[in-house]
């Protein structure tokens, strides 16, 4: 496939900014997705592995776990959208063909993911008990994990897909006859997807130092459990963080031909050294992992991981496109549309900001009392700032669009 043809697929419209900051934008939350896929993975592993067990603190364990895996699927799914529309922003001519080739499992995708959502609330609403009386219908469980990898399998063949432009006619056509019905995905890898869910054990070893942490700030911690929770923590993010750095090395070492050079860059000991220095944290802490705040920060140095890989992730997917297709996404017509851009980077931080902070607050003070919460007087006000703020955000969209609607 010729730079022209891909250049043709390209949207004439333009881009409202400099395509630099999509690419930025698109690293960073599918950092965040993946932070939450993981936990979301990880956390329901945990549930299905303590749920049935006699041990009293593996069961609590479950109970919590379930509580955190029902919302980071939520958080995930939410989340996910973010990297959807900056992809297909700067990539538009790879990533729709990508999409077209494969159309049926793009629908597919959203009832798979329905589906695992649904089996995860089926499973949460028969063991409301879990902690006293023990799992049920696990199968539920073990469904929905299975749905919900099988909805990232999906989206990983379409992000591989977009990467092999040269394959996109006999995929499309294969030995001369044209197959439009989309049913099929055409390329994955699986020791890449290994690797990105593999990720999810040293993940949530981190999420669990952090959950530690949240139980030793309550008035009735329960120290016993708390130190039965730090060799389970440390063995997830040491063991399940060797095994997703052995993954991705198998990965990079077996890249196919065109990416080879990118095995041996200084990206990927970036990459590594991100990961690395996360699973060593807890253990070069020591005891001072117990003190202040050094509870969360395994989780706060992984999250800084996670962005570091995604952005490596970027680097070989940009240079890839460009150096064997001659496609440069940053060579976009910019035609800069300053008020989607300012609405869209106030949203974010002015709307989200106070939201989140919101929430947040409450379900973390809500977490640290022990018996009813009620929030401050200036946390309630928080609460309805962040509804008015929603109110004047719906009416100054609707408000533009009528007018630029009537002019
Ligand atoms: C809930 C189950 C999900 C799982 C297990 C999952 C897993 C993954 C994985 C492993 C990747 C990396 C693929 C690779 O680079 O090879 C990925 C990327 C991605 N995911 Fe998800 N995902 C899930 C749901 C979603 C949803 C619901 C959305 C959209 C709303 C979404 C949007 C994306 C996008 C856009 C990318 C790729 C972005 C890019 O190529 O720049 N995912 N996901």
């Amino acid at each position: 496939m010729t730079p022209e043809i891909l250049y043709a697929l390209r949207d004439p419209a333009g881009v409202p900014t400099h395509p630099w900051l999509f690419l930025i934008l698109g690293a960073l939350t599918l950092a965040l997705h993946m932070a939450a896929v993981q936990v979301m993975l990880g956390t329901g592993l945990l549930t299905l592995r303590g749920a049935y067990s006699r041990n009293p603190f593996w069961r609590r364990l479950a109970a919590h776990m379930l509580i955190t895996a029902k919302i980071a699927v939520s958080v995930a799914i939410v989340i996910g959208v973010a990297p959807l529309l900056f992809v297909q922003v700067v990539y538009d001519p790879f990533w729709y063909t990508s999409n077209v080739l494969s159309a049926w499992w793009v629908i597919g995708f959203i009832f798979i993911l329905i589906a695992g959502y649904i089996a995860l609330y089926v499973f949460y609403w028969k063991n409301h008990h879990l902690e006293t009386e023990g799992g049920r219908s696990g199968h539920w469980l073990v469904l929905s994990l299975a749905l919900l990898v099988g909805v990232g399998y999906i989206v990983h063949a379409l992000t591989n897909q977009m990467l092999f432009p040269e394959e996109w006619l006999a995929w499309y056509a294969p030995g001369g006859t044209i197959q439009p019905d989309g049913q099929q995905l055409h390329y994955s890898y699986p020791l890449r997807f290994g690797f990105f869910i593999a990720l999810s054990l040293p993940v949530t070893g981190a999420w669990l130092l952090g959950y530690r942490r949240f139980q030793q700030g309550r008035p009735d911690a329960d120290a016993l459990y708390i130190a039965w929770l730090k060799p389970r923590a440390l063995g997830l993010l040491v063991v399940g963080g060797l095994l997703a750095v052995l993954l991705g090395a198998l990965w990079m070492l077996t890249l196919p031909e065109k990416m080879a050079w990118f095995a041996a860059s200084p990206w990927v000991y970036v990459a590594l050294g991100a990961l690395l220095v996360t699973v060593a944290l807890p253990l070069a802490l020591g005891k001072t992992l117990d003190k202040g705040y050094w509870g969360y920060a395994t989780f706060g140095l992984g999250a800084v991981a996670l962005i570091v890989v995604c952005a490596v992730r970027e680097v070989l997917r940009y240079f890839t496109l460009w150096g064997s297709h001659g496609y440069d996404a940053l060579d976009y017509s910019v035609h800069m549309d300053w008020y989607s851009l300012i609405l869209f980077l106030l949203t974010f931080a002015i709307l989200g900001g106070v939201t989140l902070g919101y929430m947040l607050t409450v379900a973390w003070q809500a977490g640290q009392t022990v018996g009813r919460y009620s929030p401050s007087p200036a946390l309630s006000r928080l609460g309805s700032l962040s509804i008015g703020l929603l109110v004047v955000w719906t009416l100054a969209y609707f408000g533009i669009g009528f007018y630029v609607w009537a002019n």
